[in-house]
């Protein structure tokens, strides 16, 4: 764990502080062994991409994750099955209803949403057993790997919750007889009670939240527990549905997918950025942690971390645009020094997706400074590439020749060297100087 005072605790510590003592709201009483919760109990965790981890208060204490559970065995779904087959079964429509409502679409009996216990309990017989390893066994390992530990289940809870669970029983019979359910209602409903009952802490509800803002990468041992597209899918559909009948109000206001669960957790994802998770036993009427809620929602304020408040800083991207007369060489002669004065030099830095890929081609493809004949790309200051903006400079570079520019790029690692799809590679040296020389020499050189 990080000091305690580095900022980012600081802020988790005065959050807790300020909503500590807060006691409006209820501990969730239909499951009894819920009801023995201790509603002072407030732990928060958040875990950075690079896998730092920051906490303060009960953040190690264990408790059930419930509703939680919800769009980690959605992403195992989708791992094994695919989004096509799975919408088949359950779709992902904000139904703007309750946890536990009779929400299913008129006409086919389908689930209409993944988050919301007729859907979730679909999404959970979906999961095919295996010859070795039965559809409990698979979600709890799936879990596991989310977490980065291996989890077990609170056999009380599971108890409890299979006790007094008719109404998940009533749902999980009315489902299989309008059609689509794919397995026997009392399996279905005995093994999303097992899945609701796997004991957590706040901490591993971060580390849950985290792997799937880094793009399905647990970041705090790199283990890819889903691909980065089902991790994308699953973070659209917390942000839509997560939040039950206050999604749209939690999307607008904190403005972060999440996920709440009526045992008191509760976790948002940054994408690419954190996850993290609080825990606190106090609930409001749409079953979210109260106390959970002020947090992130403070901290999301805060730090400004509301999804559509992401404002790309202009000129980030290409650092500048010159000629290469003014490349820090030694020696150059006038002829040499002339020479070089015909190339403009666009330099990158940074990591190149989409939107800095846009912002490159579009200084590339800005009249030349006068007296120049060519263009050379700089991109030795540039950290990574991934592989749409790979794709879009190489094409881009190809139209700039095909125009009649002539372009190279100074590519140290050969980022760009291998040939796009039409086969054609822009010419790619292991430095400024090299590129240009090649892009500023004489027809007869
Ligand atoms: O289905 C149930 O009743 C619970 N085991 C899980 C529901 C839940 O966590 C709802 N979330 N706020």
């Amino acid at each position: 764990m990080s000091a305690a005072t580095d900022a980012v605790t600081e802020a988790l510590r005065d959050l807790h502080s300020r909503f500590a003592g807060v006691d409006e709201g209820e501990i969730a009483d239909y499951i009894p062994q819920l009801a023995l919760a201790d509603p002072d109990a407030f732990g928060l965790a958040l875990i950075s991409m690079d896998g730092h981890r920051y906490s303060i208060g009960d953040a190690e204490v264990p408790f059930t994750i419930q509703s939680v559970s919800k769009p980690f065995v959605y992403a195992l779904a989708l791992s094994v099955l695919g989004l096509d087959e799975v919408s088949r079964w359950v779709n992902a429509e904000p139904s703007g209803e309750a946890f536990n409502a009779i929400s299913l679409e008129r006409g086919t009996g389908r689930p209409d949403n993944a988050m919301v216990n007729a859907g979730a309990i679909v999404t959970t017989a979906l999961i095919p057993d295996t010859s070795r390893t039965p559809r409990f066994e698979r979600i709890l390992d799936c879990l596991s790997r989310f977490a980065g530990r291996m989890l077990d289940v609170d056999e009380q809870v599971y108890a409890s919750e299979a006790y007094t669970g008719d109404r998940n029983r009533a749902l999980a019979y009315l489902i299989r007889s309008t059609g689509p359910l794919p397995v026997d209602p009392v399996a279905a409903v005995e093994t999303y009670f097992r899945q609701c009952s796997v004991r957590v802490t706040a901490m591993d509800l971060a580390a849950m939240a985290a792997t799937l803002a880094h793009g399905g990468v647990n970041p705090l041992n790199g283990d890819r527990v889903v691909a980065e597209s089902v991790a994308a899918q699953v973070l659209a559909v917390m942000a839509t549905c997560g939040m039950y009948d206050a999604s749209g109000d939690w999307l607008l206001r904190v403005g972060l997918p999440a996920k709440s669960g009526v045992s008191g957790g509760l976790i948002a994802a940054g994408p690419a950025r954190f996850g993290l998770a609080t825990y606190s036993p106090l609930l409001d009427p749409a079953g979210t942690s109260v106390r959970g809620h002020l947090a992130i929602g403070s901290l999301s304020q805060r730090f400004g971390l509301h999804l559509m408040n992401n404002p790309a800083l202009p000129g980030s991207t290409v650092t500048g645009v010159t000629t290469a007369e003014d490349l820090p060489v030694e020696p150059a002669g006038e002829r040499e020094s002339a020479r070089r004065g015909r190339a403009a030099i666009v330099t990158a830095q940074g990591a190149l997706d989409f939107t800095a890929a846009e912002r490159v081609l579009h200084a590339l493809d800005e009249p030349e400074p006068e007296g120049t004949v060519a263009v050379v790309l700089d991109l030795l200051r540039v950290t990574d590439i991934d592989t749409v903006a790979r794709a879009m400079l190489r094409s881009g570079l190809a139209r700039l020749a095909a125009d009649g520019r002539r372009t190279a790029v100074a590519d140290p690692d050969g980022r760009l060297r291998e040939p796009g799809e039409d086969g054609v590679a822009p010419h790619c040296f292991a430095t400024l100087e090299q590129a240009v020389a090649w892009a500023t020499r004489e027809p007869a050189d």
